[in-house]
């Protein structure tokens, strides 16, 4: 699949995917304004709520590489429809994501497309901080 190379990204991350207990694997893949593509698996904690989704994974790993602007985001499972991402990477992906489109796919193919603003309208960011 894939000729999206921010998706093949996001299934090749997905091949990575640390997930014991749930045996639910994704992979997610974020590009930067140069062009960079971050990946990100899943890895899953034995004390389960100390998780960490594939989308935040990219996030905090492309935050140490530098960067704190994605314009693109890829997210893939192996699932019959492809998976949306949960409400605290959705609330991440607007803090570093803003004006990003989302692609969310699945092995067979299927590609759904989002924005990341039309997954979490009227976020809590900064602003609110002051
Ligand atoms: N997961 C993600 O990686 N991204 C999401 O947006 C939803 C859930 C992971 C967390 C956990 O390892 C597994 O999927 C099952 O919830």
């Amino acid at each position: 699949m894939g000729a999206d190379p921010l998706i093949a990204a996001a299934t090749s991350a997905r091949e990575k995917a640390f997930a014991p207990f749930s045996k639910f694997q994704v992979g997610a893949a974020l590009l930067t304004p140069d062009g960079t593509i971050i990946p990100g698996c899943n890895v899953e904690s034995a004390s389960y709520g100390l998780t960490m989704c594939a989308e935040r994974v990219a996030i905090f790993r492309g935050v140490t590489d530098g960067f704190h602007c994605f314009t693109r985001v890829a997210v893939v499972t192996d699932t019959a429809t492809p998976t949306p991402p949960c409400g605290a990477c959705r609330q991440l992906l607007w803090e570093f994501a803003p004006d990003a489109e989302v692609l969310l796919a699945n092995l067979k193919g299927d590609v759904v497309k989002w924005t990341v603003r039309e997954l979490i309208p009227g976020a809590f960011d900064a602003k609110q901080l002051g």
